[in-house]
């Protein structure tokens, strides 16, 4: 069999072992795509799914980073290629970080290097059996995110926006994105909604409020839930913690339960 007949039976098999794909999108960047695919990813796990997350983010892997793993290496060839593994075996993580020789190497590629990488990164990790596999993405509808749509064939797309109409304008841009591609899309998030002051709980919506959900009527698509802004989410992904994970309540930790339990 061709080296790329092998490629692809590999892959049909990967995918076979994974129940359900879902691909984290947003026109605009900065929006809050890594850290909605990371407490997603998390929360998953937490509840005993088995569950990928796959960073698509060539460029600006964020990913790694805020799990605390941007010193993990990826042993293995490039048929199979090693995951990072946390949450008792329940998270699988893989990055273009875990393959840079240096902490702050750049990746300067174009698009048929890129397919070529998210490729293997599907096909070639091992993943084993997954409840879920949450993918990450790089803003816009570029390079990465066609090879996703193309290679993973991904059940639906969560579109991460904030509220004000300078991102939902761009973000309108990935549900046309997802409409040509006959990609599903599994609803709006809009992030950074609002921000309660811990000193005198008056709320501030910094980025106004409500254009995501607008956005969501619009289009007749789900509109998943609001996260407010919580200097939390800056603190803890620094440090390399998922939200998610604290034990502690608060109203965003909230909303990401809330939002899970609409995608799983
Ligand atoms: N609800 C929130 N409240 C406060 N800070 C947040 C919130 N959501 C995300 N952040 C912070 O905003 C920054 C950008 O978030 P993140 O990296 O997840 O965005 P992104 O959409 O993935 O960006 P990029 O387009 O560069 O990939 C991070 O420092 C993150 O911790
Ligand atoms: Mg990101």
């Amino acid at each position: 069999m061709s080296h790329q007949g092998a490629n692809e039976e590999r892959l049909v098999e990967t995918l076979s072992t994974i129940k359900r794909k879902y691909v984290v999108l947003s026109g605009k960047g900065g929006v809050g795509k890594s850290t909605v695919a990371v407490n997603l990813a998390v929360g998953l796990a937490l509840k005993g799914m088995k569950t990928g997350l796959l960073d698509t983010d060539l460029h600006g892997p964020s990913v790694p980073k805020m799990l605390g793993l941007e010193n993990f290496m990826s042993s293995g060839d490039e048929t199979h290629l090693e995951p990072a593994v946390r949450y008792d075996g329940n998270l699988k993580v893989m990055s273009i970080q875990f393959l840079l020789q240096n902490l702050h190497d750049s990746v300067i590629w174009r698009g048929p290097l890129k397919h070529s990488v998210i490729s293997q990164f599907i096909g070639h990790t091992i993943w084993g059996d997954l409840d879920f596999l949450i993918i990450d993405s790089p803003p816009g509808t570029g390079d990465e995110p066609l090879s996703v749509v193309q290679v993973a064939k991904p059940d639906g797309a969560i579109i991460v926006t904030t509220p004000q109409d300078v991102a939902t304008f761009d973000v309108r841009k990935s549900i046309d994105f997802c409409n040509k591609l006959s990609l599903p899309v599994v609803g709006v998030i809009e992030n950074m909604s609002g921000f309660i002051c811990p000193h005198c709980n008056k709320e501030t919506a910094i980025f106004s409020t409500g254009g995501g959900m607008k956005m969501a009527d619009e289009f007749g698509i789900p509109f998943l839930g609001s996260i407010p802004i919580d200097p939390q989410f800056v603190i803890h992904s620094d440090k390399g913690n998922a939200m998610i994970d604290l034990s502690t309540g608060g109203k965003s930790i909230e909303a990401i339960r809330s939002i899970i339990q609409k995608i799983e």
